[in-house]
C-alpha cells in the first residue's frame, strides 16, 4: 500500500505554569531527553514530509530543541485550535494527511498514531480522525459524542452536560486531518465557549457541518498521559523506564531488580547481558552480549565489549570503550579511555583520557594524571603491561608493551618495552630499632606520671 504524504504539527506554545519553572514544559526531561525531543522522535518514526512545532513568543531554547524541523509562534495563547492556525502558513499547500501532536504527551507510540493515519485512509474518508480512550477516571477529559455516523462531536469538560460528563469515551487530544479540508476546518473554529478559546476540538463539529464525516479511533491511555506538573513527570518517567526495562528483558537481558535499573531512551543492551540492581544508564551507551553490569554502575557515553564484567560501583564516563572480557571493579572510573580486549582494572582507579592494550593489567589505585590545570594529556599503555598497585602516571606518558611497573611508582618518563620501571625510595630497615623506641616511650610517659602527682 503506498501512503499518502504526512506532515506533523506539534504544539509546544504552552508555558506550563504548574511546572513552577523558568524551563518551557516541553523542555522538561524524560529518560534525561525533552519530552518534545520524545515526540519529535515518534514523528520522524513515521517519515513525514514535514514537521512543524508550534512554539510561543521568546521560547527560543523550545526553537532550538526543535531544530532542524520547523517553528511557528503562537503569539497569544488562544487555544489549541488557534495554536493548530498557527502552522497554517507552512502548510496551506499540504494535500497528504496532517497529524497534530503535543510537546507535553511525550508516551505517544508510532503505533497509535499508526492506526489514526490508517483511519484517514479507509473507504469512509474522514476529514478529522481522533485518537479516543477510556480511563479509568474521566475527570475533565473532552469527551467524544459518537452516533451512526462516526464522531459527531467533541464537548470540552467545561461545557458538557451531566449526561456527556457520564460518557466514559474521552479526547486523547491527537488528531489526523485531511491535509486538503483542513484549514477550511480551522477557519470555521470560533470561541463561544467557556473558556473563550478557540478550541480545536471544535474540529469535528465544524466539519460534520460543512457535510464530511469524523472518525474516532480507540488507543491506549497511557500513550495521552500528559505533564502539567512535575509530580505527573515523575509518573510519566516510571512509566518510560518500565518500557525500557520490558524492552531490554524481551530484546534477552536479565535485569536482577528491574525497577532499580534507569535508562536513557538511546541505551542499547545486548542480549545475554545481566545488569544487577541500582544501575543508571545516561545517553550513548551500548552493552554488548552477555556483559555483566554488578550492581550500582553509572554509566555515560561508553561502549562495553562482549562478556566484559563492569563493577560493582564502576563509573564509565564519555569516550569510554572497554574490549571484550574486559574486568573493570569496584570504584573504577573511566574516562575518554579505551581499553583493548582481555585487560583488567579490578580496583579504585581512575583511568582518564588514556590507551591501554590487550591483556594488560592495571593495580588496585592506579590513577592517570591527565590534567595539568591547563591542558589534559593522554596516557598509552601498551598489550601485556602489568602497572603495579598504587601507580601514578603523569601523562603524557607512554608504557611499552610487555613492561612492568613496581607499585607506588610515579612514571613520567617513557618505559621502553618489557623492562621494569621503579621510582621510589629504596627500602632501609632498622634491626632493632622496635625495642629501643618501646623503651624510650614507656620511660617519658612515667615521668609524666610522676611530675603530675607532685
Ligand atoms: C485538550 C483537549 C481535551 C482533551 C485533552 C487531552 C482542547 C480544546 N481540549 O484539553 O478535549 O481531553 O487535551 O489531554 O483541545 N497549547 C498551545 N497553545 C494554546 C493552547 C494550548 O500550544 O493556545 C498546547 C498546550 O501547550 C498543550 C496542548 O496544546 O501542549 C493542549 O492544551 P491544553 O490547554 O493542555 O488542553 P487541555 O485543556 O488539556
Ligand atoms: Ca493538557
Amino acid at each position: 500500500m503506498t501512503r499518502r504524504p504526512l506532515a506533523c504539527i506539534v504544539l509546544a506554545a504552552g508555558k506550563g505554569t504548574r511546572m513552577k519553572s523558568a524551563l518551557p514544559k516541553v523542555l522538561h526531561p524524560i529518560g534525561g531527553m525533552p519530552m518534545l525531543k520524545h515526540v519529535l522522535a515518534t514523528a520522524e518514526a513515521l517519515n513525514p514530509e514535514r514537521i512543524v512545532v508550534v512554539v510561543g513568543p521568546g521560547m527560543d531554547n523550545v526553537a532550538q530543541a526543535a531544530a532542524p524541523h520547523a517553528t511557528v509562534v503562537q503569539e497569544r495563547q488562544a487555544g489549541t485550535g488557534d495554536a493548530v492556525a498557527a502552522a497554517r502558513p507552512l502548510l496551506e499547500e499540504f494535500a497528504g494527511d496532517v497529524l497534530v501532536l503535543y510537546g507535553d504527551t511525550p508516551l505517544i507510540r508510532a503505533e497509535t498514531l499508526g492506526s489514526m493515519v490508517e483511519a484517514r485512509g479507509t473507504a469512509a474518508d474522514p476529514a478529522v480522525v481522533v485518537m479516543g480512550m477510556r480511563p479509568a477516571d474521566p475527570g475533565a477529559y473532552g469527551r467524544l459524542i459518537t452516533g451512526e455516523g462516526g464522531l459527531e462531536r467533541i464537548v470540552e469538560f467545561l461545557d458538557a452536560s451531566p449526561e456527556e460528563r457520564a460518557l466514559g469515551l474521552c479526547n486523547a487530544g491527537f488528531m489526523a486531518f485531511d491535509g486538503a479540508r483542513m484549514w477550511g476546518i480551522i477557519e470555521g473554529i470560533g470561541n463561544a465557549n467557556a473558556k473563550g478559546e478557540y478550541y480545536l476540538t471544535d474540529a469535528v463539529e465544524v466539519a460534520r457541518a460543512k457535510g464530511w464525516n469524523c472518525a474516532a479511533v480507540e488507543g491506549p491511555v497511557e500513550d495521552a498521559l500528559g505533564v502539567n506538573s512535575r509530580a505527573e513527570l515523575a509518573a510519566l518517567e516510571k512509566i518510560f523506564q518500565g518500557r525500557m526495562r520490558r524492552a531490554a528483558m524481551e530484546n534477552g537481558a536479565t535485569l536482577v531488580d528491574p525497577d532499580t535499573v534507569w535508562f536513557s531512551p538511546d541505551t542499547v543492551i545486548g542480549r545475554d547481558v545481566l545488569v544487577g540492581p541500582n544501575v543508571f544508564f545516561g545517553p550513548g551507551v551500548v552493552v554488548e552480549d552477555g556483559a555483566e553490569i554488578r550492581a550500582f554502575c553509572h554509566f555515560e557515553g561508553a561502549r562495553i565489549g562482549a562478556g566484559a564484567q563492569i563493577g560493582p560501583y564502576a563509573r564509565m564516563r564519555p569516550g569510554t570503550v572497554v574490549g571484550e572480557g574486559c574486568h573493570i571493579g569496584n570504584f573504577v572510573e573511566l574516562k575518554n579511555t579505551v581499553m583493548a580486549n582481555g585487560s583488567k582494572a579490578n580496583h579504585l582507579s581512575y583511568l582518564g583520557d588514556a590507551d591501554i592494550g590487550s591483556g594488560t593489567n592495571i593495580g588496585a589505585g592506579t590513577i592517570t594524571c591527565n590534567y595539568d590545570g591547563f591542558l589534559k594529556h593522554r596516557t598509552t599503555i601498551g598489550d601485556g603491561v602489568f602497572v603495579g598497585t598504587h601507580s601514578t602516571l603523569v601523562a603524557p606518558v607512554t608504557l611499552e608493551s610487555g613492561s612492568y611497573v613496581a607499585a607506588a611508582t610515579v612514571i613520567t618518563r617513557t618505559v621502553p618495552a618489557d623492562s621494569l620501571a621503579v621510582a621510589r625510595a629504596r627500602q632501609e630497615n632498622k634491626e632493632g630499632w622496635a625495642p629501643r623506641f618501646r623503651a624510650r616511650k614507656l620511660a617519658e610517659k612515667a615521668a609524666k606520671a610522676a611530675a603530675k602527682k607532685g
